[in-house]
Parts: C-alpha cells; structure tokens; sequence
C-alpha cells in the first residue's frame, strides 16, 4: 500500500496572492506545490514561467512540481533551475536524451508527461533508459486548462504503467477531486494533481484528508 502525494494545482489559485495560496495548501497537508507552465503556442493558455518560480521559492521551501506545457522546454532548463524549480516535467519529445540530461545537471528531477492521445510506449525509451525520467506524468485531461472532467478510460494507461514499474512515480493531472481520486490511486497513481476541486472547496483540508488517508494498491 502506498498514500498518494497530493499536489496542489497553483493554476487554480489566486495568481495575485500565490505565496499566501501556496502557503494554505501547504497547512492543508499538501506534498508538492504543481506548477503549470504554459507558453500560449504548445497550448492555448499563456500561465507563469521562471521569474514567478523564483519570486514563489524566497516563500516556500515545498517541492515545486513542475509541468512544462511549451515548446522547446530545453530552453527553459537553465532558467527554472536558476528559479528553484524542483521537478520539470516535459512532454514526450524527440531530444529527450539531452533534455534529461540536462535536467539533472540543474538539480531537478526530471519527468516525462502524455496528453490523453500519446501512447505509454512512447514512454518506455524514457523509464527504461541508463539516464531515466523518475516520473511519468499520465494527463486525464487535454492539457491547457483547469477544471475539466476527468477521462477515466487514461486508468488503463496508469495500469500498464504500475504493472510495468512497480517503483516508478505515476503522477495523474486532470479533473482529480474526491470522486475520481479512488479511480486514479488503486489503478496505481501515487502522485495525485487537483487544481479546482482544491481551491474551489470551502475547507480544502476537507477535500484533501480523505484522500490522504486512504490507501490503496
Ligand atoms: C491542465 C493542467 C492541470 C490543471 C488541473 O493543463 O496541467 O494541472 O491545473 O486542474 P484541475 O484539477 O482543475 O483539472
Ligand atoms: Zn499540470
């Protein structure tokens, strides 16, 4: 059995209080902080990027869990590490050799994502290779927005995934909240991303304590 790591969505947060939103959901028993980066061109939603990280790290010492939605993530390596990113999760591309590469030589912890139409194959090369990623993040959602429905049928993805790496970090991202979190977490998730059913609840902890204490596989 393993108690899944909650993270926070920062996307559904109030962006002009972040360092006291991020501190809220950090009393609420919150693991990682996630942090959607979006550029406007790989999706069509324009979020934060590295000078926000940097202001948000001098409030927290929480990991910041970050999920790069843009294109060319190399180009923002350098520039997140600087800032104090702590996880960077990409999108499963081509250079992704000199990506993880690169990743580690800043210090962060390098993760590969799918959206909802990429294959786990196509993630294979990436877990199994000498240098690997240390996270696969499987969307339930098209990336670019919160506050979607979640798509239940990417749960077979989580299953190969689980079956296939038992240690693995499986990370879910997309319409997570208390009626689809036991779905995710016994198909094998342990990483678990909520962004509005968080911040849209009255009492976050309330959302967040049963799942914390529910353990499953
Ligand atoms: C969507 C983002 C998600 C999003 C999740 O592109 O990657 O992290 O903020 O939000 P909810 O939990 O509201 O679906
Ligand atoms: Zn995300």
């Amino acid at each position: 059995g393993v108690t899944p790591k909650i993270a926070p969505s920062m996307l559904s947060s109030d962006f002009a209080n972040l360092a006291s939103e991020a501190k809220r959901m950090l009393d609420f028993v919150a693991d990682w902080l996630h942090m959607d980066i979006m550029d406007g061109h790989f999706v069509p939603n324009l979020t934060i990027g590295a000078p926000v990280i940097e202001s948000l790290r001098k409030h927290t010492k929480a990991f910041l869990d970050c999920h790069l939605m843009v294109t060319n993530p190399i180009d923002y390596v350098e520039p997140l590490g600087k800032a104090g990113a702590s996880g960077f999760t990409f999108h499963v591309e081509e250079n992704w050799h000199e990506l993880i590469q690169k990743i580690k030589s800043k210090a962060m912890r390098p993760g590969v994502a799918l959206k909802p139409g990429t294959l786990i194959e196509e993630v294979y090369p990436l877990v199994d290779s000498e240098n690997p990623v240390e996270m696969v993040l499987v969307m339930t959602v098209e990336p670019g927005f919160g506050g979607q429905k979640f798509m239940p049928q990417m749960m077979d993805k989580v299953r190969v995934l689980r079956k296939k790496y038992p240690s693995l970090d499986i990370e879910v991202d997309g319409g997570l909240g208390p009626s689809t979190i036991e779905m995710a977490a016994s198909a094998g998730a342990n990483c678990i991303v909520a962004g509005s059913s968080k911040f849209g609840a009255a009492e976050p902890g309330t959302v967040i304590y049963p799942i914390c204490e529910t353990v499953f596989w």
